[in-house]
């Protein structure tokens, strides 16, 4: 016998007694009180979001009723100035109005005086003017509603129906 070293600690001089290793329960636990956490944030950031509520839609001014003859339409931004929608007054005095974007790839539907949808030119797409659902071409979703409210002569958008 002489040196009880054996030779490889000197290639390999790890001194496990400063070495701080993790077992598979450390682990375990770590990770199960990890993922609990994370959990519990969602859960809260749901509940925040749920007890909010969503915020009041804004009331925008469009046109007078004047602006909109039977048969026409006129566009407008709502709720925001990034939003393009269209109101069709039909030959009936009947008012409408839509999120302008098309629910197949997002093109702007166009109102051709008199008719009774309004058509997407990307893909031949068609839209009720009446209730925003899809007629013809690709898009199956309807056209989310802009509910209008008339005041005296203006027309004031009030809110969106998706
Ligand atoms: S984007 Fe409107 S039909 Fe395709």
């Amino acid at each position: 016998m002489g040196d009880e070293r054996p030779r490889w600690r000197e290639d390999f001089p790890t001194r496990w007694d400063e070495d701080h290793y993790m077992t598979r329960r450390e682990l375990a636990k770590f990770l199960t009180l990890g993922s609990g956490l994370l959990a519990s944030v969602n859960a809260l950031l749901v509940f925040l979001g749920l007890t909010r509520g969503t915020p009041a839609s804004p009331i925008r001014r469009i046109a007078t009723a004047d602006d909109v003859p039977p048969g026409s339409s006129v566009l407008f931004r709502y709720p925001t100035d990034d939003d393009p929608c269209i109101l069709v007054r039909d030959s009936s005095g009947r008012i409408d109005a839509f999120s302008q974007v098309c629910t197949h790839l997002s093109c702007a539907v166009v109102h051709r005086p008199g008719d009774a949808a309004l058509a997407c030119p990307c893909h031949k797409g068609s839209f009720s003017a009446r209730d925003g659902l899809p007629l013809a071409g690709p898009p199956t979703r309807r056209l989310p509603r802009i509910l209008i409210e008339q005041r005296g002569s203006d027309l004031l958008a009030t809110g969106i129906e998706v």
